[in-house]
C-alpha cells in the first residue's frame, strides 16, 4: 500500500530496546495501536516497558500473561496485552478488547501475529527478530523492523534519528 513505510535498524542492547520504546511512546495519540511480533525472549516486553516510560506511565509494566491485558495511567493510557495464550478472536471479543483498542488509550498487543484479523488499518507493526549468533554480542543484538502509516513513520523516523544516527543514510 503506498500510505506505508517501513523502518529497520539494529539495536545492540536492552537499553537501546528501551530507548527506542520511550521514543515510540512520546511520538503516540490516543487511539494508537501498537501490533508486537517476536519469539520468546525477542524483547517485547522490554519495548513495551520503554513505550510506557515514553507515555508517561511511572509503573513498569511486566508480562502480563495470564491476564491478556494490563492496564496502566498515565499522559495517555496504556492497555498491554499478551496474547500468548489466546488461541482465537473469540477470546478476545470475550473481554471487550474494542473498547480498549478504540478508546482513548494506547494498545500494545504481544503476540499480535495470533489474532491478526482484529488490527486496523491504523495498527503500527513492531516484528523483532533475534540474528543468527555470529560472535560479539550477538546474545543482546535484535533486529527490528516498523511498519505504520507514512505520516507516522516519516515523523518517527525524524525523532529516532536523533537518537540512533545509524538510521541516518
Ligand atoms: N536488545 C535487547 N532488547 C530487548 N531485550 C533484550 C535485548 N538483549 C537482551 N535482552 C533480554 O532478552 C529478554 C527479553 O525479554 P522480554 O522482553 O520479556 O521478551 P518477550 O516479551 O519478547 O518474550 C530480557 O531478559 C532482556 O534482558
Ligand atoms: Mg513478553
Amino acid at each position: 500500500m503506498a500510505n506505508i513505510e517501513t523502518i529497520e535498524m539494529q539495536l545492540k542492547n536492552t537499553n537501546e530496546t528501551l530507548k527506542l520504546g520511550e521514543i515510540i511512546g512520546k511520538s503516540l495519540n490516543p487511539g494508537s495501536i501498537i501490533a508486537l511480533v517476536g519469539d520468546l525472549g525477542a524483547g517485547k516486553t522490554v519495548l513495551v516497558k520503554g513505550i510506557a516510560k515514553g507515555l508517561g506511565i511511572e509503573e513498569e509494566p511486566n508480562s502480563p500473561t495470564y491476564v491478556i491485558m494490563n492496564s496502566y495511567e498515565g499522559r495517555i493510557s496504556l492497555y498491554h496485552f499478551d496474547l500468548y495464550r489466546v488461541s482465537s478472536e473469540d477470546e478476545l471479543f470475550g473481554i471487550g478488547y474494542d473498547e480498549y483498542f478504540f478508546g482513548n488509550g494506547v494498545a500494545a498487543v504481544e503476540w499480535a501475529d495470533r489474532v491478526e484479523d482484529i488490527f486496523p488499518e491504523h495498527t503500527i507493526k513492531i516484528e523483532i527478530t533475534i540474528p543468527e549468533s555470529d560472535g560479539e554480542d550477538s546474545e543482546t543484538r535484535r533486529d527490528i523492523r516498523i511498519e505504520g502509516k507514512s505520516k507516522w513513520v516519516l515523523s518517527f523516523k525524524n525523532t529516532a534519528e536523533q537518537v540512533f544516527p545509524t538510521l541516518r543514510r
